[in-house]
């Protein structure tokens, strides 16, 4: 299965290392490169992996699925929609190290990085990101686009809403939405629910501003 990266940023080549962790142990996933609008890193390899174009190179770009390699929440969200709508396959990424509960449902295109732990009864909707050593407790409800940043620890049954943002080191307490298109600062810890589309942050977490 040949794979396309769309998106050569840091999290580009992250979901690269992954999808290339998932080939050293068997899984037939060819990486093809990556494509990404900055054209300065047109032909430029990363990761040992060549920056053939830009994203409008796609369809002479020869791959049988893609995958998003964008941290930003609603650009990624804007670009799963277009591509789902040109019926483009996208393939998702567990990194081996991923320790999943076996009822476990992940999204198509959705990436779990190196270190994260899944527990029974949860979902990871289409598109999300799991970002490095992040924990996301039994019957947790991840929402299509969202994203939860390196060593984040969610308890069971938080419902992080589509496209919200969890950032690096926050934790939330059991039973708390997080509501869609919010972001969560760095380090806060959740004790409440979170409304659609603020920012909270702080030990207890609050509004900003
Ligand atoms: C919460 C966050 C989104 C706010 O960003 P912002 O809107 O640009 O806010 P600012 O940096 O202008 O800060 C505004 C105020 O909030 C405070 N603040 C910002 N982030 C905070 C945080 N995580 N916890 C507590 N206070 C925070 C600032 O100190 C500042 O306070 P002041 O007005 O008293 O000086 C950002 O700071 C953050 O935590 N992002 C997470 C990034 C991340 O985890 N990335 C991982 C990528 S994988």
């Amino acid at each position: 299965m040949k794979i396309v990266v769309l998106g050569a940023s840091g999290h580009g080549q992250v979901v690269a290392d992954v999808i290339f962790q998932m080939w050293t142990r068997g899984r037939e996933m060819e990486l093809v490169g990556y494509l990404d609008d900055n054209k300065a890193l047109t032909g430029t390899r990363l990761l040992g992996l060549p920056v053939l174009g830009t994203l409008a190179d796609l369809p002479s770009t020869p791959h049988d699925c893609v995958i998003l390699g964008i941290g930003d929440n609603a650009d990624r969200a804007r670009l799963y929609a277009e591509l789902t709508a040109a019926r483009k396959r996208f393939v998702t990424a567990i990194h081996p190290t991923a320790v999943l509960a076996p009822d476990v449902v992940v999204g198509a295109g959705s990436v779990l990085c190196a270190g994260t732990v899944v527990n029974p009864g949860a979902h990871i909707g289409e598109n999300a990101i799991l970002n490095t050593c992040a924990s996301i407790d039994h019957h947790c409800e991840m929402g299509a686009h969202s994203h939860v940043a390196p060593g984040v620890h969610l308890a069971g049954r938080v419902c992080v809403g589509e496209g919200a943002f969890v950032g690096i080191g926050a934790c939330a307490v059991p039973g708390v939405t997080i509501g869609a298109w919010s972001t969560v600062g760095a380090g806060a810890a959740v004790t409440q629910d979170v409304p659609e589309r603020v920012t909270v942050a702080g030990v207890p977490a609050r509004p900003l501003g």
